[in-house]
């Protein structure tokens, strides 16, 4: 908590746009949480830069710089725990995460994936979307779990795939509802509308949720 506002951290590890989705939703006033620390595996992330534009802390832990994922992990951890956030953001962080710190952070730790999940985990996703001739593609936020793309689903946003849809054309109509979408799921955590149970899995307005939120039907 920062000035009374809940307190974002957010880990990205390039372009940053989504980070920039969050950050241009809290100067409009459309989004009320502090966004604290930004945190960046790679020194050379564009990200970085907007970060230091609008003013943000940012901080650097090069995943290079360690002999083994766990030292990364470890050191990633301390650093995020020293900072203390309510929420954590991967927001293009392209570092997969072990278990360790993912049970250290689990329930305040959130993931923007550019697919419908539980269709096309890791990578490439929109050339496997285009290859495998789905009619409809998107962009899931979900809770992290150990399991890479795999943590209980909180929402999505739907495109179409339309005729002659290379996987640049594709990923811009996905990644302009993802930078609607995450400001608003990290609004609906920081209301305190959602979070994470051990059983149910993501628990809404206090019930557990049977299918991912559809940001279509609420932001057309
Ligand atoms: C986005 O497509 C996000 O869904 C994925 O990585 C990309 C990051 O883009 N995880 P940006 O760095 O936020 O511009």
């Amino acid at each position: 908590m920062t000035g009374g506002r809940l307190s974002v951290a957010v880990l990205i590890s390039g372009r940053g746009s989504n980070l920039q989705a969050l950050i241009d939703a809290v100067a409009s006033g459309r989004l009320a949480v502090s966004l604290d620390a930004v945190i960046s595996n790679d020194p050379r992330a564009p990200g970085l830069e907007r970060a230091a534009a609008a003013g943000l802390a940012t901080f650097v832990e090069d995943h290079r710089a360690f002999t083994s994922r766990e030292a990364f992990d470890d050191a990633l951890g301390r650093r995020v725990d020293a900072l203390a956030p309510d929420l954590i953001v991967l927001a293009g962080f392209m570092r997969v995460l072990g278990t360790r710190f993912v049970d250290r952070f689990l329930g305040r730790l959130i993931n923007i994936h550019p697919s419908l999940l539980p269709a096309f985990p890791g990578l490439h996703t929109h050339q496997r979307a285009l290859d495998a001739g789905v009619a409809r593609h998107g962009v899931t936020v979900h809770f992290v779990t150990p399991e890479l793309d795999g943590g209980p689903a909180i929402a999505q946003a739907e495109v179409p795939v339309l005729p002659g849809d290379d996987a640049d054309q594709l990923a811009a109509r996905v990644l302009e509802r993802e930078h609607v979408l995450l400001p608003w799921v990290v609004d609906l955590f920081v209301a305190r509308r959602l979070r994470l149970d051990a059983r149910a899995g993501v628990v809404f307005d206090g019930k557990p949720l049977a299918q991912p939120l559809q940001l279509n039907s609420v932001h057309p």
